[in-house]
């Protein structure tokens, strides 16, 4: 079954389709990111007003990528939350649209959820269940045991600042641009990460985390001193070290809490270089076989959406009927 999948929780726009909820035949996103670099964040009003503009042209080019028409779609599956709420309006509303038109179900798809299934894109393996799944992205910190895809259950998660806003907002103390992770892996891969001892508070005990101490740690660090480049780069790196030290040592403690064998990541900071070597790398000595995907389904895009909402459809008729 041929399914599209639709995504527009935050900043991207985003049109796929997917085979047997595996095989990604087109996944076309429209980013309005550079709209919202200047103000340093992304700013919801401008998110919708460019889903409304770049919905239609992105689902055409979708469908003539994966070189099929409307009439092959067996569902849509389309982001219903998390997210903003002017942005996934525009997602959800066209969703519906298409499956009432075309008669075909309608998958309500959880956001989070997806960032975990796009590490099962493109595989050939079958799924075993069950296993642990982490996302670090924009929004979430959260580490989930995933029993089948239909029961996700949040094992831990932030208390503050999610990882990737972490990011955002140590780059912006740095006078670095947005979004912050990027620029600061780029950075970080030209210093020296034993140079400068930022610690992330570690919730002892538990799987949850908090990310607003550290960045308060680099805001003090920076106060009253000269911040050279080659300084920044050491920042930098130092941050980028401590992040994804207390994001392994979490995930690990996670898979041994549930004896489990399987760790799946996703999300935007997971296309992070240094923390995909570091987690491969750990996970690979504790006996933990990893799956993560390729960068560009790290971040948000709708491949995952219309994978996930296959999944679903398979397992619990997880749809409403259109209309
Ligand atoms: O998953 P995503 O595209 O959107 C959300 O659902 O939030 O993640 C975006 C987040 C941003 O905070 C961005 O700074 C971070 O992912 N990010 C990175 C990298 N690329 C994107 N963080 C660290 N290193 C990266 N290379
Ligand atoms: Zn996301």
């Amino acid at each position: 079954m041929l399914t599209l999948g639709i995504e527009t929780s935050c900043d991207e726009t985003s049109v796929a389709v997917v085979r047997s909820g595996k095989d990604v035949l087109s996944n076309i996103v429209s980013s309005s990111l550079p709209l919202h670099k200047r103000y340093g964040g992304v700013v919801p009003e401008i998110a919708s007003r460019h889903h409304l503009e770049a919905i239609a042209p992105v689902f055409k080019a979708a469908l003539d990528t994966a070189g099929c028409d409307l009439g092959q779609i067996g569902a849509v599956c389309a982001t219903f939350g998390p997210g903003l709420a002017g942005s996934l309006l525009v997602g959800t509303s066209f969703a519906r649209a298409l499956a009432f038109c075309r008669e075909v179900p309608l998958v309500k798809v959880d956001h989070v959820h997806s960032h975990i299934y796009a590490a099962c894109l493109g595989r050939k393996v079958p799924m075993a269940f069950p296993f642990i799944g982490f996302v670090a992205s924009g929004g979430h910190t959260d580490i989930f045991f995933v029993r089948d895809f239909n029961r996700m259950e949040l094992m831990g998660s932030t208390l503050d600042d999610a990882v990737g806003e972490s990011f955002d907002k140590v780059a912006r103390i740095l006078g670095l641009g947005y979004p912050g992770g990027p620029e600061i892996e780029k950075l970080a891969s030209q210093g020296d990460p034993g140079k400068i001892r930022f610690s992330c508070a570690n919730m002892k005990g538990t799987l949850n985390f908090s990310f607003s101490g550290i960045k308060t740690a680099v805001l003090y660090y920076t106060k009253g001193r000269k911040i050279s480049r080659a300084l920044k780069t050491d920042i930098c790196a130092s941050f980028q070290k401590a992040v994804a030290g207390v994001l392994i040592d979490k995930v690990l403690s996670a898979c041994r809490a549930k004896g489990a064998g399987r760790l799946f990541v996703g999300g935007g900071v997971m296309s992070n270089s240094y923390l995909r070597h570091k987690l491969s790398g750990a996970c690979h000595s504790n006996g933990i076989e990893m799956f993560m995907p390729a960068k560009e389904h790290c971040l948000d895009n709708a491949a995952m959406a219309a994978g996930l909402g296959f999944q679903l459809l398979k397992l619990r008729g997880g749809h409403v009927k259109p209309g």
